[in-house]
């Protein structure tokens, strides 16, 4: 049976759930606080590039389940509230949670009697606890439901999750949020609120060690002449490790790995617990953008301690990985920002980057056409791993390149495409170059 269901903040997360909610046949009312983004959402435009979000967005509103609104006051009727506010990272690592707090005083007055509480949002080891003394409403349970969504598989990732997690202190409202999500084919778990909300960041953080773990291996592979792909292959069958998160990168980032270690980190020190392990992988993850950039150089120049001053390089790809629009905590912009205090001059394309709007970026002349970046190049770097890049013509490349050298961050382009079009190519974890 759907039920009355309110989400509070449609940012990422809570958009997707409330349209997702939606879609399952709940009635939604999605609160945000910003009445230009309501107005927009009302007129069915949604600014966040998420595959199959605009068509839930339109067909919730179109069969009524899903309204939006600025007026908190619209909570007052609902049986179940998402908290889905942002919890960027505050001073010194710790998550910060002020647009949590902020809102909990009006959450008081307008929820009614018995409504169910829950956080959504990645929130600190105790937040559901803190939440609930802050908000002084014995009657309404905080539970702790986090979303395990990945940017450009939101949708996918909400409507056939790995696993559902409900923390609650009280069975019925465990069964209550467990209600949302009945006739999903996933497994759910029930436990106390601090072990769910652990366990949203226990997850993001192992997902960084096993990407910190695979960089650094794969500079040992370049080393000592092995190959990571095989390498990667090879312990991707077993099992117990799994194929996923093994391909080496330019290091991780985006809104959610940097944010939640440094967060996990934070957490260890406060409770006097050495997490020296999860400090090496995001120290390995920082050093990965100088492994980058020492590549790239010495590609570009024949030596690792060649100047790049006053070179040519192209960038294919600004976000922080393929399918999405984010450029937040991306390592391809820590790269292009230390190519340009080495003296640089950068060209960049990014198929999910306009050229509008981009005053942020780190002196890089934005282009709409990967062939001019590579125009005059003394080389061409991969920085993300977008599939149409694998689809350029390379010969073209070459041709206008000023020296035919790629350098690909993410193994994504294909050797047999770059046969013959005279690229000297360069990977991730693989012995040597390869001259095409
Ligand atoms: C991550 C988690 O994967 C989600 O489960 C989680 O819900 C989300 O954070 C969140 O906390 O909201 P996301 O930030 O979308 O999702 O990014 P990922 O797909 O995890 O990628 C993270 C980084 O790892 C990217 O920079 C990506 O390029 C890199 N990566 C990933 C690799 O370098 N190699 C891989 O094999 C996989």
């Amino acid at each position: 049976m759907g039920r009355r269901v309110g989400v509070v903040g449609a940012g990422y997360v809570g958009l997707t759930s409330a349209a997702c909610l939606a879609h399952r046949g709940h009635n939604v009312v999605c609160v945000e606080k910003d009445k230009s983004k309501v107005d927009r959402l009302t007129e069915g435009t949604v600014s966040i590039a998420e595959p199959r979000l605009p068509e839930l967005v339109s067909e919730g509103m179109a069969n009524g389940r899903l309204t939006f609104t600025s007026d908190p006051n619209r909570l007052a009727v609902a049986d179940i509230v998402l908290l889905c506010l942002p919890t960027p990272m505050g001073p010194g690592g710790a998550a910060d949670l002020g647009a949590v707090d902020s809102i909990l005083p009006m959450l008081a007055e307008v929820l009614p009697v018995g409504c169910v509480l829950v956080t959504k949002s990645t929130v600190p080891v105790g937040t559901a606890r803190r939440i609930a003394e802050l908000l002084g409403r014995p009657d309404v349970p905080v539970v702790s439901n986090p979303e395990f969504l990945r940017e450009g598989f939101a949708v996918q990732d909400f409507l056939h999750p790995d696993r559902i997690v409900v923390g609650a202190a009280e069975p019925p409202a465990a069964t209550a949020v467990i209600g949302l999500y009945l006739g999903m084919d996933a497994p759910v778990l029930r436990t106390d609120t601090a072990s769910a909300e652990m366990a949203k960041y226990a997850s993001n953080a192992f997902l960084a060690l096993k990407l910190s773990y695979v960089n650094v291996l794969a500079e040992l592979c370049e080393q000592v002449g092995a190959d990571m792909s095989d390498v990667g292959r090879t312990m991707g069958l077993d099992a117990r490790i799994g194929p996923a998160f093994l391909m080496p990168g330019p290091g991780w980032g985006g809104s959610c790995l940097p944010k939640d270690t440094n967060a996990l980190l934070n957490a260890a020190d406060s409770a006097g617990v050495d997490f020296g392990l999860l400090r090496a992988a995001v120290l390995a993850n920082t050093r990965q953008r100088d492994t980058v950039v020492r590549k790239i150089r010495t590609a570009a120049t024949g030596s690792p301690a060649g100047s790049i001053r006053d070179m040519r390089i192209g960038l294919l790809g600004l976000t922080f990985k393929a399918g999405t629009d984010d450029l937040r905590d991306s390592p391809a912009l820590v790269v292009a920002a230390e190519l340009v205090a080495q003296g640089a001059i950068l060209t960049a394309y990014d198929p999910c980057v306009p050229l509008a709007g981009q005053e942020g970026l780190p002196s890089v002349h934005l282009v709409d056409d990967p062939y001019l970046v590579a125009k005059d190049a003394a080389a061409i770097v991969v920085l993300t791993e977008w599939p149409e890049f694998r689809a350029l013509d390379w010969a073209q490349l070459a041709a206008v390149s000023d020296r035919a050298v790629v350098i690909d961050t993410r193994n994504l382009l294909d050797g047999e495409v770059l046969a013959g079009t005279g690229f000297v190519h360069t990977g991730v974890g693989k012995p040597g170059v390869t001259r095409s």
